[in-house]
């Protein structure tokens, strides 16, 4: 019998997988990234300045995602620095975590606004599903690169995108859910949410359900490091 090539062995080899899986074994976060700078799969490419992509260690161990970047986000090509980048910041820190040691994203890359009255503010507008599904590869191969074991969503869009299209940010958070994507996931409030709220009281209200949640995040991370 002919010996197997090594050629029709690699072929048979990539039959036997798939293509996100096979992307996943060669690629990189950097490389991900830079591929991402050229994406034109949706039209937010033609009004955000750049495209923000994930940021942080790919052997971390959470993942967080938002839903798009903002105004801050889009000028300095990072996600989660501007106002809501820096309530997590400090709620994460509240709860004994270290934003440095967690990969941060977004479900969509570019930041989709419209300008406000006078012109003056670059006002956020909410991403439509296409825009969603067009973003989604990108997603997805950073879950497949940095295989977190907690995956937190933040937000119905994170969440609805990750979890199932009906899931209720407001019934399950705090929760860990099942998922494809982490050995545990958990929805969570957005920190926009937060610095949107009518008044004190419910600003203080919703922060502390939202350090409760993140409390939920520390602990299973204490767990998984033990483990
Ligand atoms: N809101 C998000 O969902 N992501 C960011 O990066 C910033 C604000």
């Amino acid at each position: 019998m002919k010996p197997e090539s090594s050629l029709s062995r690699n072929n048979t080899e990539l039959a036997s997988m798939n293509s996100s899986s096979f992307l996943a074994r060669r690629t990189t976060i950097p490389v991900l990234r830079r591929a991402a700078r050229a994406c034109t799969a949706c039209n937010l490419w033609r009004t955000a300045r750049q495209t923000v992509f994930g940021e942080g260690t790919s052997k971390a161990m959470i993942m967080i995602v938002g839903e798009q970047p903002g105004n801050e986000e889009d000028r300095f090509g990072r996600p989660f620095v501007g106002p809501a980048g820096k309530l997590l910041t400090q709620a994460l820190a509240e709860v004994g975590i270290d934003r440095a040691t967690v990969y941060v994203t977004n479900v969509v890359k570019h930041f989709k606004w419209s300008a406000s009255e006078h012109g003056k503010r670059r006002i956020h507008k909410k991403p439509r599903q296409s825009e969603i599904r067009a973003c989604y590869p990108w997603l997805e191969s950073e879950l497949q690169v940095v295989k977190p074991k907690i995956l937190v969503c933040m937000g119905a869009t994170a969440a609805q995108a990750l979890l199932g299209k009906d899931v209720s940010v407001t019934r399950i958070h705090g929760q860990t859910v099942e998922s494809p994507h982490a050995r545990f996931a958990i929805a969570t409030m957005h920190p926009s949410s937060i610095l949107r709220a009518a008044d004190a009281a419910s600003r203080q209200r919703k922060t502390d359900e939202f350090i409760n949640d993140l409390k939920r995040v520390a602990l299973l991370a204490a767990k998984n490091q033990a483990a």
